[in-house]
């Protein structure tokens, strides 16, 4: 058995017991703490902690290793509830287009886009697939990151999208953190069946999704509800036929224009909504009424240069807000969690306080994970350390900075 004991920690961060639910209104305004502490795990997993004042002392030595902390603070990873990491190529020559101008739009109307990732996957290896995402999550968890969820979407055709959400099964195998899989088939209507979407709709729901579900391959559906992408009616009618297989519903919605993304993922029951940069007051109201996890990715706002999705006016209406990177070539190509805090801060008057809980625990919620993103006893071990001078203010205020010191996954230093 792994035994290690982390004492003499300046402040252990995010120490919660017994969460249920997401937080709410003024709760995302706390970030609980310990001053002076200690944490105990065992075999992966939190098994105790407390104050250095009331620490018991240690009845068995045996196996057991001890770590001074030396007045470092103790966070618990970041969690990624919104990511396209696997993925081939890059979009750089895209990015430099939109620079010149051009927009997201435009670039995908002429086959670039999504369409583009999709032609370049096709024709790469599910191994050199698998070996370029494993690569990005190592980087993810350097920076901090210590549960995914990935999504397919790039495969486009029954091959490509089941090659895509193996390597997201072999990535499971592989990373021992969580990670979960998301079916994005309907991120694109691909180029073959461009004058044919019916067709393409109808593949998705009669040969994708049943593979997919005989093979355990996803446990959640997305589908890009937007113009030019797919529809409010086809979003509900793809969200249904998943739901049937027992995949619950994910929605990108509301990003470059007012798809009435929202107001289908709020009739289907949906895990969470994401984007929501044209979020209106009308659909805050709906997603008061559900138990719909709204997703912010200002990653992707500041990189498309869109306008900032309305958190603050969503945290004031109690709504469980979470935060992701989106990491993808095209939108966002950064899997920074600590950069999404800062850009949540400036971007969208998000203060410190609520991005931090926005991207542990309310974004543990929107990935339907209830064993990472706090401090607990039966949470994974899952942290890492910094000087402790940092609070959660820190992460916004030295934007980008290499603040986090050493990461740990499932207890053991990485
Ligand atoms: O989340 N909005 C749709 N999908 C991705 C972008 C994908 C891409 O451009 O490759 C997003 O922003
Ligand atoms: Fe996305």
């Amino acid at each position: 058995m792994q035994k290690l004991l982390i004492k003499n920690i300046s402040t252990l961060y995010q120490v919660r017991e017994n969460v249920q639910k997401p937080l709410r209104g003024e709760e995302m305004n706390n970030v609980p703490f310990i001053e002076n502490a200690w944490l105990a795990i065992e075999d992966g997993v939190i098994v105790d902690f407390g104050s250095m004042a009331d620490f018991p002392g240690i009845a068995d030595w045996k196996g057991l290793e001890v770590i001074d902390a030396e007045d470092k603070n103790i966070y618990p990873c970041f969690v990624d509830a919104h990511t396209h990491i696997v993925y081939a190529g890059n979009r750089e020559k895209e990015f430099e287009w939109r620079l010149q101008g051009m927009s997201y739009q435009e670039i995908a109307q002429r086959g670039g886009g999504i369409l583009n990732s999709a032609q370049l996957l096709r024709q790469t290896s599910e191994e050199e697939l698998f070996e370029a995402a494993k690569r990005r999550i190592e980087l993810m968890i350097r920076m901090g990151t210590g549960a995914i969820e990935i999504k397919s979407g790039y495969g486009l055709n029954v091959e490509s999208e089941l090659k895509m959400l193996r390597v997201i099964q072999r990535l499971k195998k592989h990373f021992s953190i969580p990670i979960k899989s998301t079916f994005l088939g309907a991120h694109a209507i691909p180029l073959e069946y461009r004058d044919k979407r019916d067709e393409y709709i109808k593949l998705i729901i009669q040969e994708m999704l049943p593979k997919i579900a005989e093979e355990k391959l996803a446990e959640f559906i997305d589908v890009f509800c937007e113009q030019g992408y797919f529809t409010a009616e086809e979003t509900e009618r793809i969200l249904i036929e998943g739901n049937k297989y027992g995949l619950k519903g994910k929605i990108h919605a509301e990003q470059l224009s007012h798809s009435g993304g929202i107001q289908v993922g709020v009739k289907c029951n949906a895990l969470s909504v994401d984007h929501l940069e044209y979020a209106t007051d009308e659909d805050i109201i709906l997603l008061q009424k559900s138990n719909t996890i709204p997703v912010i990715l200002p990653g992707a706002a500041f990189f498309l240069n869109l306008p900032p999705a309305p958190a603050k006016k969503m945290i004031e209406q109690e709504l469980p807000l979470a935060i992701a990177s989106d990491f993808n070539p095209g939108s966002s190509p950064s899997g920074n969690i600590a950069m999404m805090i800062s850009l949540a801060c400036v971007m969208n008057q998000m203060t410190p306080q609520q991005a931090f809980n926005a991207v542990t625990v309310n974004a543990a919620f929107a990935m339907d994970i209830q064993n990472a993103g706090w401090i607990d006893r039966g949470m994974f071990a899952n942290f890492f350390m910094t000087n402790k001078s940092v609070t959660p203010t820190t992460f916004a205020y030295h934007f980008a900075h290499p603040i986090i010191e050493e990461v740990y996954i499932q207890g053991k230093k990485v």
